[in-house]
């Protein structure tokens, strides 16, 4: 069991990421870092959008205040770049805890995580990133940890061995992951608040990208902000690329301020289409229409044939596609919809079965 469960770690560990070259990829690169940790919201009345995750927490973080305990354990799960480490910040600095934070890919050994769980200090946040990568063993080392704040220790080896039981100072542990899926019952089973981040409105991105406008200095207007808000794939982390992005345009091209126009002509350039569409959106709903006919298409067939990963769909790629109503995911497979088929302008056939 610990076996195959280990050989799908594998697997999950070298699985290929969203690709980093692409403009609207929800996921971070490298050099965002520094720019990041400055936009980012520190406390929970900066953090725009995500109204039901945000007051739940609220209601937690209140209740967990006024006994004085440390706060339930947390999972944020939702696709890249919505928050969900930005809000694990914010839980440290709403309880004025200390925070400290890991990934499960860091973690290759049971000395790592006994380290981090004995130097804890009392009620401090915990955050583990990428939590559907933790190695099983380490998994079920977390289980006691969790529970009753303590963690066995084998000291020695073979007939010798012995276990000796450490106590851990009561602390809140927060994980995010993007494939809630993943994570086994009781993983999950674990955590008292379970937040959903979802697809942000166009309306809370218009309020992120002129806030974060507003941080970096850059000279926008209310249609220019919209233009970039109604691109950015319901995803902060893309809105404030592609603010980025277009103010070097208007810096070079424009006079500096980011209008419609200029933001019109810097995304026609960037190629971002109204929807906040890429090469790679295009490519797969296209596919589905050209090559299967609409679909179904199982998700397997589909990589195959756009030599894309299938996680990378299906975590990646179909979520705002799903969202906007643009692809369906069917016992049978994926499906593209009317929609879809309006916005490349080729008609819709006749569909048998009963689909539409
Ligand atoms: N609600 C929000 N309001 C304002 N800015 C936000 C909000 N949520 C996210 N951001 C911005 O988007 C950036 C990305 O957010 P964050 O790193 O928390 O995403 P994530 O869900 O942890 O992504 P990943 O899955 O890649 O780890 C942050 O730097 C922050 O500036
Ligand atoms: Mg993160």
């Amino acid at each position: 069991m610990i076996a195959a469960r280990q050989y799908t770690w594998h697997c999950m560990a070298t699985a290929r990421d969203d690709n980093p070259e692409r403009l609207v990829s929800a996921s971070r690169a490298d050099e965002e870092q520094g720019f990041e940790l400055k936009l980012r919201p520190r406390r929970l009345n900066e953090f725009i959008g995500q109204s039901k995750a945000k007051e739940q927490l609220a209601i937690a973080l209140e209740a967990a205040r006024t006994r004085g305990e440390a706060l339930d354990h947390v999972l944020l799960f939702g696709p890249p770049g919505l928050g969900k480490t930005t809000l694990a910040t914010i839980i440290a600095n709403e309880l004025d805890v200390g925070f400290q934070q890991t990934s499960g890919p860091a973690l290759q050994i049971q000395g790592d995580l006994t380290a981090i769980l004995t130097n804890l200090r009392e009620r401090q946040v915990l955050f583990l990133d990428e939590i559907h990568r933790l190695q099983p063993v380490l998994e079920e080392k977390l289980y006691t940890a969790l529970e009753d704040y303590k963690l066995d220790i084998l000291i020695g080896q073979g007939p010798a061995a012995r276990t000796h039981v450490m106590e851990i100072r009561p602390f809140t542990f927060v994980a995010a992951t993007t494939r809630p899926g993943l994570l086994s019952s009781p993983l999950r089973s674990r955590f008292g608040i379970l937040l959903r981040l979802e697809f942000y409105t166009e309306a809370d991105l218009h309020f992120i990208v002129e806030r974060s406008a507003e941080v970096l200095e850059i000279p926008i207007d209310h249609e220019g902000a919209g233009e970039i808000a109604r691109r950015s794939r319901g995803t902060p982390r893309i809105a404030n690329r592609l603010l980025r992005r277009v103010r070097d345009y208007a810096q070079v091209r424009g006079t500096g301020v980011i209008d419609r126009t200029t933001a019109q002509a810097a995304l026609a350039l960037l190629e971002v289409d109204a929807h906040g569409f890429d090469e790679i959106d295009r490519r797969l709903l296209k596919t589905i229409i050209e090559k299967y006919d609409g679909g179904p298409v199982g998700l397997g067939t589909l990589a195959a044939t756009l030599a894309e990963e299938e996680d990378a769909l299906e975590e990646v790629y179909e979520p705002f596609l799903i969202q906007i109503g643009f692809l369906d995911r069917t016992p049978r497979g994926r499906v593209a919809t009317r929609l879809a088929y309006e916005h490349f302008g080729i008609p819709m056939p006749g569909r048998q079965g009963g689909l539409f």
